[in-house]
Order: C-alpha cells, then structure tokens, then sequence
C-alpha cells in the first residue's frame, strides 16, 4: 500500500486557508500518527494572484476545479466553496471518481444529504462532514458513536457565530447592527453572503443537518421554520437588558414519538441559562438523550483554523479508514 495521501482542496478562502495552515505546521506529527504522509496536491482557485493570508507555492494552484477531482493521485477531495453549485456536481464527480470527500458544506448537505450519501455508498467511499456545523466543535461524530445508545429527543443551541457575534456585541457594547456586521465579515466569520447567517438560513441548515442524524431521518433546511435577526433593533436588546434577558437566534430540533419539530428564531433567555453567556463567534449545543440526559457542547463556531480543524480531523479519520481497509463504511 502507497504510504502517501494526496489531497485536493477545492477553494482557499478563509477555511481553505485555515487548513493549508494546519495540514503545513502538523505534516510530520500526521505522519507518525497515521504512517501516512497527507500532503496537499493541488488548490483550485478563482484567482491565482489573489492575496491571501497563506504563502501557498503557485505549482499547488489550478483555476480549473475539475483538474483537481480529476486528478489520479488525488486520493481525498476537500470541498471548502461552500453553496449547491457548483459544489454539488463536483463532489458527485469527484465520489463517481473515486475520491473520498470532506466538506464543510453545510447548504449542500442540508438540501441534497440523500443524494450524496447514495453516490458515496455507491462508490464506497467516505463522505465525512464534521465541519458543517458548529466550526471547530465536534458535534457530528459524537452524535453518530458517542451517544449512539441513547434516542435523541431535543436538540437546542447556537448554531451561528456571526449573528452570535452580532447580538453579543450590540448589547455588551452597544454597536450598531451593521457595524458588528461589518467586522464579523472582517474576521472572516460570515458566508459569502450574509443573508444566509443573518437570516437565518445558514443556522436552519446546521440545524436541519443535526436533526438528521440525531432523530435518524431526513430533514431537508426547507422544511425548517426560519426566522432570522435582521429585524432586532437595539430597542428589543434593552427591553430585554431590563428585563434580566439576552436575546439569542436559537436553533431549536424536538422528537415526540411521531413528529419532529425544527426551528430557527430569536429567543429571549434569562441570563442565568447557560446559553446567556456564550458570545462572539462561540456556538453552544444542548443535546438531550433518554439515557445520558442533558450534553453540552461549546466552542468557536466560525472561523478559519476552529473550522480547519474539523476539517483536518475529518481528513485524518479517512486516511485512517483508507489504513484499515473500511472506507465507505462507517457513515
Ligand atoms: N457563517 C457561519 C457562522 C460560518 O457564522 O456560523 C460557520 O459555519
């Protein structure tokens, strides 16, 4: 067997970036750790000249994405462009090819899940998805093993770092809406186009994703009753200073016996409830079993390396599937 894993990386925004950063400072550590050398072999761009916060050598660079998923050597896809086109026909042609494929994706997987996952099983190979919800928090893989045991009843968190970061800094300082805006999108936070985080599109995707797994059937982001935050005014965050709340966009999934319920929407919580006092770009989600109770998971929701090191963990988990001969099996 080759000892080498090659990867193809489809875009080098701010996560592509995040995760030539992390796949460059750790190459030798993965190397011990998985007898494997995971290396980068080519980029696809929209702009070669383009400055970007990584020196990356022009040879990696390509503007023809399909050269990537094309490529023989290229072993494992990293889809970091994010939207359904042409996102989506490229990894079902990189799956058709053989390629294994990570992907932060979340509008992809929340609205054609199905028919990716039918074409990996297809064509065994992986289809790992850790990044598309909560950034750098891991979420996916414990809700598949970790608490396998348990039937998954409520679902309830934030899901958005950037109309978190936008609500926490209206109300502790007081900026205004599109200022906040502004400087998440500086911080590299927001989707390409804002509407999708501040409408609430981006949180009912997470949360269609999550209610998926946990409640094992197919929610699609459509089905997802969405409200967003565009019409909160510094009024509303005062009313609810005064009242001893905060006001959160909470991404809500419930399971009764028969019917599940999925929701996105402003909500006033007390600010005792530990949901008060996660800020910023911070995501947190309440995941309640029959068994195990109540389970939090908090950490950097957005962001280039919290969201690379998903990414990363999910490449590291195929090239471990890839050693033990069982790729395409543990989804
Ligand atoms: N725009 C997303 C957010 C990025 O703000 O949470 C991480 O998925």
């Amino acid at each position: 067997m080759k000892k080498k894993i090659n990867i193809g990386l489809l875009g080098l925004g701010s996560i592509g970036s995040g995760v030539y950063k992390v796949l460059s400072k750790h190459r030798r550590d993965y190397k011990r750790k998985l007898g494997f050398d995971v290396a980068l072999k080519k980029i696809a761009v929209k702009n070669k000249r383009k400055k970007r916060s990584v020196k990356v050598p022009s040879s990696l660079l390509t503007t023809d994405a399909n050269s990537v998923i094309n490529d023989p050597d290229v072993d494992i896809v990293v889809e970091l462009i994010g939207g359904i086109k042409p996102a989506k026909t490229l990894i079902l042609n990189a799956i058709k090819n053989k390629k294994h494929v990570v992907t932060a994706n979340k509008e992809l997987m929340a609205m054609h899940g199905k028919e990716l996952f039918d074409a990996a099983n297809k064509n065994k190979v992986d289809l790992y998805f850790e990044a598309s919800v909560g950034g750098g928090i891991p979420i996916i893989k414990p809700l598949k093993d970790s608490l396998a045991a348990n039937k998954i009843t409520k679902i309830m968190g934030i899901v958005n770092g950037t109309t978190n970061y936008i609500l926490s800094k209206m109300s502790e300082e007081g900026i205004s809406y599109k200022q906040a805006l502004s400087e998440a999108q500086d911080r590299g936070y927001a989707e390409a186009n804002p509407q999708d985080d501040v409408g609430g599109g981006d949180a009912a995707s997470k949360i269609a994703i999550l209610a998926s797994i946990a409640f094992n059937s197919r929610v699609i982001k459509d089905k997802v009753f969405v409200e967003g935050i565009t019409s909160i005014t510094p009024k509303d965050i005062d009313y609810a200073t005064d009242m001893g709340h905060v006001i959160k966009l909470l991404a809500i999934a419930k399971h009764d016996d028969d019917k599940a319920e999925v929701r996105v929407h402003p909500t006033m919580i007390k600010k005792e409830h530990p949901l008060a006092s996660v800020n910023g770009a911070f995501n947190a989600i309440f995941v309640e079993g029959d068994s195990v109770g109540e389970v939090m998971f908090f950490g950097q929701g957005a962001g280039s390396l919290p969201t690379a090191s998903a990414v990363v963990s999910d490449v590291m988990e195929v090239v471990k599937n890839i050693k033990q001969g069982v790729s395409g099996k543990r989804m």
